[in-house]
């Protein structure tokens, strides 16, 4: 297979694909059993679940709906209070149904507040998180993912859905970008 080019700008690989797909399938198998006959519906979170997402929700045993939403990155002004903008609601109602939010990383934990809160006001039967990465060094608001793939350093990852300025999302493992690519 030829060498990604995108990879000349990573440090090194923190987690190999192989390592993400074997856990993402642990994850799966402890969702369904979780949610067996409940009526589940999958959000993701766009844009940086999408790889994480379709891998978790292929990987799922048992039947479950899915959508999406899309938030706005609030800003140094709103930083402190969580607050953010819905820029893609949900198409489907989820009035009723256990909601299982899917992140790529909890970082602050402030999206994750905002997102549950919001889901707890659509009258859901339940509503709780999956998410590929946690980085609580730098959580903020003191919330927990329900289910995590890795808890890792608080280092600059890209790959598997994460990006910086767009770039290296499409990349297969969880990588540490070079210091040089996001302070120049
Ligand atoms: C990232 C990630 C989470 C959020 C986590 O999204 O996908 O939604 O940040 O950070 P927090 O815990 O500090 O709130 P981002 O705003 O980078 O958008 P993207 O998913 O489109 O890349």
């Amino acid at each position: 297979m030829t060498k990604h080019p995108l990879m000349e700008d990573i440090a090194h690989v923190l987690i190999t694909e192989r390592q993400i797909l074997s856990r993402i399938d642990a994850m799966a198998d402890e969702i369904a059993a979780d949610y067996r006959d409940k009526d589940l519906v999958l959000v993701g979170i766009l844009k940086g679940a999408v790889v994480f997402f379709a891998e978790l929700y292929k990987s799922l045993r048992m039947p479950a709906a899915i959508d999406f939403m899309a938030i706005s990155s609030y800003g140094a002004a709103t930083h402190s209070t969580g607050t953010v903008r819905v820029l893609k609601d949900l198409d489907i109602s989820v009035e009723g149904k256990h909601v299982l939010i899917v992140e790529d990383i909890v970082d602050s934990g402030l999206t994750l507040q905002y997102l549950k809160t919001n889901m707890l006001a659509r009258s859901v039967a339940s509503v709780r998180v999956a998410t590929l990465l946690d980085k609580p060094e730098r959580r903020k608001v003191d919330i927990q993912p329900d289910y995590c793939g890795f808890t890792i350093p608080n280092e600059f990852v890209v790959g598997y859905g994460l990006d910086y300025n767009e770039r290296y999302r499409n990349l297969r493992e969880v990588c540490v970008l070079k210091p040089e690519i996001y302070t120049r």
